[in-house]
């Protein structure tokens, strides 16, 4: 692993126990931006960056019981924390980086990624990961339950131009990595980017197994 992976597993290790604890009334921020993400009965979507899984009951509710839901996660103990609170029921977690994911080419519907892209040490790589594994139409959520500028007061930070949540940063970057943002919203309860998937192109780590279990031809 590394040592990016590292630091950001030690990091979200130590906040797994009381991650949920901390942020207890998010819950129907998470169940409104799944609505956005426009799923339907009998969808495949993955929940990247899951985390304890806050959003994987509003997922499971989306698609139904015909539908596959999966978390990913680089943190075990964060994905350890999720099967406490008992969200294993709404889900298949996997500990896997977003970067390079055990799914086929175009095997999801959507992909739902909340408080992720600001942790990743190449944004661009995990985005092109993420549209590989989606459909063309296909929608990406990049969602935070506070605005970009409510997060930084919290963390007694700044905002900067070259935040790349910006809207003039986060546009080129999902163009660039394989997505068109169609909608983008920072404000103080909220921080939405909805995306769609481009075109289809072929990946150079495209891996065998396949953790959603559907057949692919
Ligand atoms: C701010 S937390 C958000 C967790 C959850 N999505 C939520 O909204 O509560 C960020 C999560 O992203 C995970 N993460 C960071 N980099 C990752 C990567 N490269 N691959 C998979 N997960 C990653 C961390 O382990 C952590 O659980």
């Amino acid at each position: 692993m590394d040592a990016d992976h590292a630091h950001t597993r030690e990091f979200f290790a130590a906040r797994a126990e009381s991650w949920d604890a901390r942020f207890p009334n998010d819950a129907p921020a998470y169940a409104a931006a799944v609505a956005d993400l426009g799923l339907r009965a009998g969808d495949t979507v993955l929940d990247a960056g899951c985390g304890t899984g806050r959003a994987l009951p509003a997922l499971r509710e989306a698609v139904g019981p015909n539908g596959t839901v999966l978390g990913a996660d680089l943190t075990p103990e964060m994905l350890t924390a999720a099967v406490h609170a008992g969200r294993d029921r709404s889900a298949r977690l996997v500990v896997a980086d977003v970067a390079r994911l055990p799914l086929r080419d175009a095997s999801l519907d959507a992909v739902f990624a909340a408080g992720l892209v600001s942790h990743l040490a190449e944004p661009r790589a995990g985005l092109r990961e993420l549209a590989r594994v989606v459909r063309p139409d296909g929608r990406l959520a990049l969602f935070h339950p506070i605005g970009r500028a409510a997060l930084a007061a919290r963390q007694g930070r700044q905002i900067t131009p070259d935040d790349l949540r910006a809207e003039p940063n986060l546009r080129p970057l999902l163009e660039t990595s394989g997505w068109r943002l169609v909608s983008y919203t920072d404000e103080d309860t909220r921080f939405l980017a909805l995306a769609v998937r481009r075109e289809r192109s072929r990946s150079p780590h495209s891996m065998q197994t396949d953790c959603t279990g559907a057949r692919h031809t």
